[in-house]
């Protein structure tokens, strides 16, 4: 194995945290965040000794936040093993009540017993799995009672929800933390095939060389989704797919796509290469843009009756940098859509010479983000035998094929990155700046979104975006 990481090569446990996990109690804490933190704490990754303070507005005994934890971690995983358990188990706190509100003591009492068990010096690390309207008033308050010095922040998306939104609250972060102690998360970054687009390309020539608008003639970033919104109706009425996934997700997976060669892949050139392509990403164009909504949305318990919130959005993004003009970017999501996929296709030109009319899903690179990931590379091929007829054929890398292989999920893989203060994969303000700029026609736009049935493949108007090749996933 070729070890490039400096990260991984050091065998040395990261000093003592305390993380104080506001929103403890909350869905997105229960989903993701605390089985990543159990699931580093089975791999041995958490630092030697830590506490995690959970904080919620509700007053919940000590008793039963473990048990919330322990329930949390059987619905979502992974399991619980007894001797995990004990050890982590007798590192959870639970410090109730209004921190904005002055409901701060028991907080504060609880980061002074941690810092009196773990001495000092012991890393402080908040992190904010709360929604997007009440990161400003929560950074606030950590500034007002002094748990800002030397702590870290991990923010998670969406940072903002308009231009105007976006430099209120950066101010406001700004104002409190310095940069280097802000770590805004998007978890399609910390995806094991996300990270495998620049490592592909910057580490073979076979793709090196056909990395830009000479070879690829279009580049789909897809990813719909079977599921709906399940028990999370009020966080996705106000919020809607274009500020779920695309000005997240999908816009930094398209900069992991579109990005200049970094100067190294040390995590501060790596994060300059992703964030200044975003520069380049041209404001979308209302008439590239198509939005739905599933019918039945509107009856969902939680949703109001009258909501116009976009369950789906198909976008065609252009990049005006010198190696990408005049090729689309197409992103595509959506909820109770026909299939769940998350992949990214780059359609490949077909080459000049004797074959005419190949067919256009016939050379296509393609990485699937989802689970642990994969990629694909589809090619045309003589079909053995006497003829000269060709067939498309398809050679699959699952990426945990590949020997060593000991993937994290996302949420785990960024969280390891926190403790360990690397910064590779955190998004900086610059490129945010600008992503809230590309989004905001979008923003701005009061149309009703179209109507589509559920398992479908969305509105038949986004066709016309990826013509003439049409989606490679469907429709
Ligand atoms: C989340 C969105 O950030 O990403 C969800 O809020 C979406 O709506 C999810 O379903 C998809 O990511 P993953 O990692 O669950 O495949």
């Amino acid at each position: 194995m070729y070890n490039w990481s400096v990260k991984q090569s050091s065998a040395r446990r990261p000093p003592a945290a305390i993380f104080v996990l506001f929103g403890a109690t909350g869905d997105l804490a229960k989903r993701m965040v605390l089985p990543a933190f159990f699931t580093l704490a089975q791999r041995g990754l958490l630092p030697a000794d830590w506490r995690l303070i959970g904080s919620g507005r509700g007053e919940i005994a000590h008793e039963h936040f473990v048990a919330h934890v322990h329930q949390s971690l059987q619905e979502f995983g992974p399991e619980p093993d007894a001797a995990t358990w004990t050890g982590f188990s007798e590192r959870l706190r639970f410090a109730g009540g209004d921190f904005t509100g002055g409901g701060h003591g028991a907080l504060l009492a609880a980061v002074d017993e941690a810092r009196a068990d773990l001495g000092a010096n012991a890393q402080l690390i908040h992190y904010l799995a709360i929604p997007p309207q009440a990161f400003g008033p929560i950074t606030v308050s950590i500034g007002d009672h002094g748990l800002n010095a030397g702590a870290r922040a991990v923010y998670e998306k969406p940072f903002g929800t308009s231009q105007a939104a976006f430099r209120a609250l950066d101010k406001v972060v700004h104002g409190v933390f310095d940069e280097s102690q802000v770590y805004r998360i998007d978890h399609f970054l910390g995806k094991e095939a996300t990270q495998d687009l620049h490592v592909l390309r910057f580490a073979n020539g076979l793709f090196s060389g056909m990395w830009d608008r000479h070879s690829v003639r279009a580049v789909q970033i897809d990813c719909p989704e079977t599921l709906g919104i399940a028990d999370r109706a009020d966080f996705y009425d106000h919020t809607g797919a274009f500020l779920d996934m695309v000005v997240t997700h999908l816009f930094q997976v398209a900069a992991e796509v579109a990005m200049e060669p970094p100067v190294s892949l040390e995590p501060g050139h790596l994060q300059a290469a992703r964030e200044s392509i975003m520069r380049k990403f041209r404001p979308l164009d209302p008439a590239d843009v198509v939005l739905g909504q599933y019918d039945g949305y509107r009856k969902v318990a939680g949703v109001s009756p009258q909501s116009r919130t976009e369950t789906y959005v198909a976008a065609k993004l252009w990049v005006d940098s010198a190696r990408w003009r005049g090729v689309p970017f197409l992103l595509r999501t959506g909820k109770r859509m026909h299939q769940t996929h998350q992949s990214v296709s780059l359609l490949l030109s077909p080459p000049a010479g004797p074959f005419r009319g190949l067919p256009v899903d016939g050379n296509v690179v393609r990485f699937a983000l989802d689970g642990t990931g994969e990629i694909d590379l589809r090619m045309m091929a003589k079909v053995p035998g006497v003829g000269l007829e060709l067939g498309p054929a398809t050679a699959k890398v699952p990426l945990t094929s590949i020997g060593g292989a000991a993937p994290l999920p996302p949420y785990a893989r960024l969280l390891h990155d926190v403790v360990n203060g690397d910064r590779s994969l955190v998004t900086r303000p610059d490129g945010l700046a600008h992503v809230w700029k590309v989004a905001q026609p979008v923003l701005d736009l009061d149309r009703k979104p179209l109507a589509y049935a559920p398992g479908s493949w969305g509105p038949v108007a986004a066709k016309r975006l990826a013509a003439p090749d049409g989606w490679l996933l469907g429709q």
